[in-house]
This record gives structure tokens, sequence and C-alpha cells, in this order.
């Protein structure tokens, strides 16, 4: 993403992160919703952000607490440190939330990624992609807690994402098959990605990580291999979605329609409250969506419905 411009306007896309039995290692981007930065560059040597629209003024505009800054001033900390003379590098960040809060679609991530990337363009790109993760999981820590890269690692690079290790930090693309579709329905409640982790138990039982980790292995298996039947059987998270499905109101339902409907697997986007399935093929996964969204209706929850196939292309300059 080369510019030989000031100003730079980049769109970054939503995720879902743990895919199921992949907690903090598994996440994909989809094509939409997602956010978009605009970036000037200046020489005043100050990040700030001057502008957020779509989030009701809820978004902190101070540059140490907004995820999208915080990257972008990690990225320069990170070039001083290297050695360059980092005092009349400035930007100001224009920021249009396009995607809801505590949504579990990775709307910080979307954001953060945004905003470094372009950034790292307007500066030259002293970084490749792979080396702004760092930046960007230092704003999922001042979003939630927590440096995890699920979210931030598929939409910043695009595709399905493995984080195979965190120190040292490993993250590995992974095939997908052309024909695997995507059902993403939001219902309109928000959890806190924060609150969502506290209530996990610490230690898990060693029948339960077996379970769990040969899950993840044969999910992956079954992408590279193009096994859609290994990927449904192994679509299962039997540790962390028991209990904060607790916290979506019809969960069950909904999983249980999508399953009907034909979807290879469902479970929770991310840390909730979307829920997301998996499909083969487009067809299939607009009618395991509608499916979804009317198993919703009794619960009197408003939805919004994304159909997608997984999003290669990720974060790109926009108009
Ligand atoms: N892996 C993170 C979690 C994703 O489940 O807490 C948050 O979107």
């Amino acid at each position: 993403m080369k510019t030989s411009s000031d100003s730079i306007n980049v769109y970054a896309s939503a995720t879902v992160a743990n895919v199921a039995c992949g907690f903090d290692s598994l996440g994909f981007a989809i094509n939409e919703p997602g956010d978009e930065v605009a970036l000037q560059r200046n020489d005043s040597g100050v990040v700030r952000v001057t502008k957020i629209t779509g989030d009701n003024g809820r978004l902190p505009l101070e540059s140490h607490k907004n995820t999208a800054s915080v990257a972008v001033l990690t990225m320069i900390d990170e070039l001083k440190r290297r050695g360059d003379d980092t005092s009349r590098v400035g930007f100001d960040i224009q920021i249009k939330k396009m995607m809801p809060l505590g949504s579990g679609l990775g709307s910080s991530a979307a954001s953060s990624v945004a905003a470094v990337v372009g950034a790292n363009a307007l500066l030259g790109e002293p970084f490749t992609r792979k080396e702004l993760l760092p930046f960007v999981m230092q704003s999922e820590k001042i979003a939630c807690g927590a440096a995890h890269a699920d979210n931030v690692a598929p939409a910043l690079l695009g595709g399905f994402v493995l984080v195979r290790s965190y120190d040292p930090l490993d993250v590995v693309q992974i095939h997908v098959p052309d024909d695997l579709w995507c059902a993403v329905v939001h219902p309109h409640i928000e959890l806190l990605t924060e609150d969502a982790r506290r209530i996990l138990k610490k230690n898990i039982r060693l029948d339960d990580a077996i379970i769990q980790w040969s899950n993840l292995a044969g999910l992956i298996t079954g992408l590279m291999k193009e096994d859609y039947d290994l990927i449904g059987r192994s679509l299962d998270d039997i540790i962390f979605e028991p209990v904060r499905s607790l916290l979506i109101p019809g969960f069950d339902a909904v999983k249980g329609d999508a399953l009907k409907a034909g979807a290879l697997g469902c479970s929770i986007s991310g840390s909730g409250p979307s829920i997301f399935a998996l499909c083969r093929g487009e067809e299939n996964a607009r009618a395991v969506g509608k499916s979804m969204e009317k198993a919703f209706v009794p619960y009197q929850l408003g939805t919004d419905l994304y159909i997608s196939q997984v999003n290669h292309v990720g974060p790109r300059t926009v108009a």
C-alpha cells in the first residue's frame, strides 16, 4: 500500500475470532462490516484523534486511550527505538466507525489496523504487514486488558490466521476451501470482551483440553484438505462456549436452527454476542443466516446479518 501523498483513507474489516475451538489462536476476516480511518501526516510530532463518527460519542479522543492512535504511537516508539528521528512525525486521525462496539466482531481491531496500516503507508512502509502486529496487539491490551491477536492478525493480514505462538510471535495463514462461506448474526446487545474474559475459568480439565485441541487440529486439517465434513465435526468449543453462551439470549435456539438449516458448525464470534456459522456455499450461508435471525425473534432483539467468504484482501485504501 504505497502512497506519495500526505493523506490516506484505509478500510479494515470485521473478524471472527476463536472460530469455536481456537480460543485466542484462530480468526478470519470477513468482508463487512468494517471501519474507515483517514490519516493526515504532518510534522507536528504529535498524534491526534481529531474526529470520530459513528460511535455516539463513546470512544476516547485522547491519543493514549484510543485504540487507533495507540497503535500508531506504539509504531512511532519502535521507529525511535530503532534510531530514527521521530520528533517531527505527526498524524491527525479521523475514525469512521461503521461497526458496533462490543459486538464480538473485532471492532477495536478494525480501527487500530486501519490506522497503523495507513500511518505505515504514509511513512513509506518502514514495517512489513506482519511487523505491524505487535503495535495493534498493544491496542487490544488497551481495549480489553489482554493483547490477544486473533482479531488483529486476520484484520491486518487478511484470510484465516492461526496464532501458533505469542512468545515469540508466530502467525500462520491457513488455506481455506473456495466454497467456505460464513453467516454472522449480530444481536443488538453489547458485551465487553473484558467482562467476557473475566468470567472464564483459569484452569481446564485435562479431558476437556484433549477434546479441544483435537478439534482444533481437526479444523485446521479439514480446512487444508478441503474436507467440509471434517470442518463441521471439528467446529466445537466445549470449554468457553458453555460459559459465554449464558450471556447471549437465545444462543441455544440460534445455534440449533443454524445446524438444522445445514450449517457445518456454529459458535460464538469472538467474545460475543455475535454468532457465526460456517457453511458450504453462498446459498446455504444465506439460508442459515435467515434461520439464525428468525430464531432471535422471540428474544425481541434486533439483528444484523452478514454473509461473507473469508476476506483474503485485508486492509485496503478507499476514496
Ligand atoms: N479471543 C478473544 C476472546 C476474542 O475470546 O476473548 C475477542 O474478540
